[in-house]
């Protein structure tokens, strides 16, 4: 033998690994990893398709803004404290928690109680509202002004006939 030794031999190493081992080591972490993108992909595309159904399910009803019948009635008569601008009365519409707000002599607010943020039903304190789950804090007009970030609370619509002194809700 001349002594000559085989190119793989002269890169200094022994080449079988790299022919033979190698590529196949690679090929195996290759697929591994478009396995584990696939999957991932897959687990992704899963959690939008269920959100999806979820939304789907519900209708896309927002659940922090109940619907309250049709043309609700409510004679502020029976609310003493509506009498007064800044005065507050809860109700319950169809089922549903809401906050009327008087805010002049010929207008209302009225708020869903129902808390943005997880559905928590809020109280009055003062000239707050305040959810007693994670402390989110509201304005007698519905906005969030503190505590755990959310948004303001719904508002409905209001019409008010000052001569039946009633005040149609929607
Ligand atoms: S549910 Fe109201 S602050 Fe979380």
């Amino acid at each position: 033998m001349s002594g000559s030794r085989s190119g793989r031999e002269n890169a200094g190493h022994d080449c079988g690994d790299c022919t033979s081992k190698r590529p196949a080591e690679l090929l195996s972490m290759y697929a591994t990893a478009e396995d584990g993108i696939a999957r991932r992909t897959f687990l992704v595309q899963s959690g939008i398709l269920a959100a999806m159904a979820a939304l789907a399910a519900c209708g896309g009803a927002d659940s922090t803004a109940p619907g309250v019948p049709a043309n609700s009635q409510v004679n502020v008569n029976d609310f003493p404290a509506l009498a007064n601008v800044g005065g507050v009365a809860m109700v319950s519409l169809g089922g549903a928690p809401v906050a009327i707000v008087r805010t002049s002599s010929t207008s209302f607010l009225a708020l869903s109680r129902v808390c943005p943020h997880q559905g928590g039903i809020v109280q009055q304190f003062g000239t707050r509202f305040v959810c007693p789950v994670h402390g989110a804090t509201f304005d007698l007009n519905g906005s969030w002004i503190g505590g755990q970030r959310t948004s303001s609370l719904h508002q409905y619509t209001t019409t008010f006939d000052s001569t039946a002194n009633t005040l149609t809700i929607s």
